[in-house]
């Protein structure tokens, strides 16, 4: 077990940690070599698994005819509720993998068909007959808003109430007031690979490839989900194809696949089809939210009252849309709430920056309003509003918050003293011009994290840790640690990570990845060195390691020749990192952006974005302006695009497709730059460094939003903002 005490280290000569660098795993990638779940091919006779998601929202299966579908060609077994085992819920999710006889919600699994292709699997899916008998469910979150209840607090259940002072008169006597509500709709995270699953049983022990960010949490639900030890489990996910929360956890592909394949003794392959993604695993839930801010005619800050209400299944978490308002800025009075409506839509749940994301989507239009209202640049309002100790826990202090140098930053090099205060002032030709801009802000907690460190008999140096890369850059930043602390370049690092065998990392979400998985190499570097050290007869702090040696007292001997008798492996585990329980640990932010809107069409056209990027010491820099970059075009799709349209009357997402559900193409993506600010955050960790992929979307709608305001000088506070609701 190892602790970090914040102070100079390594990486802060910067060789190779905070150099931009080239993804290790490229070359995998870009030659299609990188094998994602469904591409593994385990040894034993495979076959294939087709589900059969349910066609009613809420009801119960009456009957099952299995005849047709049984006889179809190449079937093997067909698996529904009648013939396994009842199927728990894991702790992160409500809904059954495996629905029947009651349904929870639409296209919930009610069967996997196996057979010995997958064409063989789909047509007999198609002739399987399930009987329902419909019954009546809550589909609209407008009609159940009022009433609803306030949230549980718990694990990921953020308290439903939070307050400082007194809201109700501080706001009642505000000089000035915003008193609006806002709404954001349930959002698909339409990743590009869809959840795909193999896995075979080795007598009692279950093997499974499958996308899934956190494979701690994975295996922790698949083993409740089959009534197994989390023992008899080995979970690998060497690649992701994305996921942007909803892999957070196993879903219904791996728990089907993993009672297919024991069912039938076969190794079961299975990919839930595109249109079941929508409705059949989870999404970010709509919300409908209040915000009142009060301020006095200088600017500042005297009340801020932000009410979210968000549905979900029963057992279901909330939405936590007020999450960021309790760290942004300061008012002397503060109250916040969350509720949550019991619907009967498919389950919702956590999607890139979860809460913080659509909050901000409605805080930060409500700074714009206050801004025109009192007269002050947005900007300049922001910057007035600024706090040095956390608003929730005022003796705390931030370990790194540069938000008003994120404005400031932004500002300058945005060019935003173009912009008329003025909306509908600025035209080219028949477009409308506006600017518009939001502050930033995610969490990015540092959670323990394990690794091991393995000098090869060849000198290469292994990296061994159950944490993911689902597209992020994981593997090159792991590889930048070790080589930072053994004096060797990534390319003499092998990292392998995704795999439940290996040490266990919190996995990749909530922004806590790199920080934190780079603390479990750290760790495991210096268990290392210190065997090292033992070896050659001295202690840790006399050795230095360059280019591949390591020194000691003015001599040298090569990592090579100290391994020529067997590798040598340390296992260790970052279990606290200081300052995590003195600090509030945020990542900060500013998105600027210009729209021209066609005064005929209402057509917007976003022409340039910008994000300033507070985030600790930025460990490659190239990654994490992918990352940022991604989560800019994320938050213009949430502007001006996405949304799962809920039938009301049937109770599930009509919209579920790639071809329904819109998201940014190429066309709509206009000039993106990214700027990190120049800092290190002492208190995330060795490398004084933090995540930035959530990041990079919050803010970005709201962004967007203010900048058609200042456009058009027409205020839109239902997301998205499409052209119907400019005209
Ligand atoms: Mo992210 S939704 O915290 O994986």
């Amino acid at each position: 077990m190892i602790f970090y005490k914040a102070g100079k280290n390594i990486f802060d000569q910067q060789r190779v940690v905070g150099k931009p660098q080239r993804r290790v795993d490229g070359p995998l990638k870009v030659t299609g070599t990188a094998t994602y779940a469904y591409e593994q091919q385990p040894t034993q006779k495979l076959v294939y698994g087709y589900i059969v998601g349910a066609e009613i929202a809420s009801g119960q299966i009456t009957g099952i005819d299995e005849r047709k579908a049984k006889h179809s060609e190449g079937v093997i077994d067909i698996i529904t509720y009648q013939n396994v085992p009842e199927v728990g819920t894991g702790a992160f999710l409500s809904a059954k993998a495996l629905g029947g006889p009651h349904i929870q919600h639409y296209h919930q699994a009610v069967a996997i068909v196996v057979a010995s292709s997958f064409e063989q699997a789909r047509a007999a899916a198609s002739s399987l007959v399930i009987h329902y008998k419909r019954e009546a469910g809550q589909y609209s979150l407008q009609s159940r808003a009022a009433s609803a209840p306030l949230s549980k607090s718990g694990s990921f259940r953020p308290d439903p109430v939070s307050s400082v002072g007194n809201f109700v008169s501080a706001f009642q006597q505000a000089a000035v007031k915003v008193d609006e509500v806002y709404t954001t709709p349930d959002q698909s995270h339409a990743m590009m690979e869809p959840h795909a699953t193999v896995a075979y049983w080795e007598k009692d022990m279950l093997h499974c490839w499958t996308g899934v960010q956190q494979l701690n949490w994975g295996v922790r639900d698949l083993a409740f989900a089959l009534g197994v030890p989390k023992e008899k489990i080995r979970m690998r996910a060497p690649f992701i194809g994305g996921s942007f929360g909803v892999k957070g956890t196993v879903m219904s592909d791996t728990v089907l696949a993993a009672l297919a394949a024991r069912k039938t003794g076969l190794a079961v392959k299975v990919t839930l089809q595109r249109p079941l993604v929508a409705n059949n695993t989870a999404h970010r839930p709509a919300t409908i939210q209040h915000v009142q801010l009060g301020a006095n005619r200088d600017g500042k800050l005297t009340a801020i009252g932000h009410r979210s209400v968000s549905g979900n299944i029963p057992g279901g978490r909330p939405e936590a849309a007020v999450l960021s308002t309790r760290y942004l800025y300061h008012a002397d009075n503060r109250a916040t709430e969350l509720k949550l409506a019991e619907l009967n839509l498919p389950e919702g749940s956590a999607m890139r920056a979860p809460g913080e994301a659509p909050g901000q989507m409605a805080l930060e239009i409500a700074m714009d309003e206050l801004a025109e209202k009192l007269k002050i640049d947005p900007v300049e309002l922001r910057i007035i509003n600024d706090t040095r100790f956390s608003p929730e826990h005022p003796n705390k202090t931030f370990s790194q918050r540069n938000l008003a140098r994120c404005l400031e930053r932004g500002a300058e090099a945005f060019g935003w003293h173009h912009r008329s205060p003025t909306p509908g002032q600025q035209k080219a030709g028949r477009w409308l011009k506006g600017m518009g801009v939001s502050s930033a802000i995610r969490g990015a907690p540092v959670l323990p994290s394990a690794a091991r460190l393995t000098l090869q008999s060849d000198g290469r140096l292994n990296v061994k840790t159950d944490m993911t890369d689902i597209g992020t850059g994981t593997y090159t930043i792991l590889a930048q640690t070790a080589a930072d602390m053994f004096g060797l370049t990534p390319a003499d690092i092998d990292v392998q990570l995704g795999d439940s065998a290996f040490p266990e990392s919190p996995g990749s979400g909530g922004q806590w990845g790199a920080a934190s998985s780079t603390a479990g190499v750290y760790a495991a570097c210096v268990a290392l060195q210190e065997k090292l050290a033992e070896k050659v007869g001295a202690s840790l702090h006399d050795l230095s390691f360059s280019d591949g040696l390591l020194i000691v007292n003015g001599t040298s001997v090569s990592l090579q020749n100290l391994a020529s008798q067997g590798e040598i492996s340390a296992d260790a585990k970052m279990e606290y990192s200081e300052g995590r329980k003195e600090f509030e640990h945020q990542t900060f932010g500013a998105h600027f952006v210009e729209v021209e809107v066609n005064e005929i069409t209402f057509e917007v056209r976003v022409k340039r974005m910008l994000a300033v990027c507070d985030a600790g010491r930025i460990i490659n820099p190239k990654a994490a302006e992918n990352q940022v970059l991604g989560g800019m075009v994320m938050g213009l799709g949430a502007a001006l695009m996405e949304e799962l349209v809920v039938d009301e009357r049937l109770g599930f997402f009509v919209n579920h497709d790639l071809a329904g559900y819109e998201i940014p193409v190429h066309a709509d993506i206009p000039q993106q730059s990214v700027i990190f600010i120049d800092d290190v955050d002492e208190f995330a960790g060795p490398l004084k460094a933090k995540g930035v992929g959530e990041l990079g979307l919050t803010g970005v709608a709201p962004a967007i939003a203010n900048a058609i305001y200042n456009a058009t000088g027409i205020r839109v506070r239902d997301y998205p903002l499409t052209l119907d609701k400019l005209m």
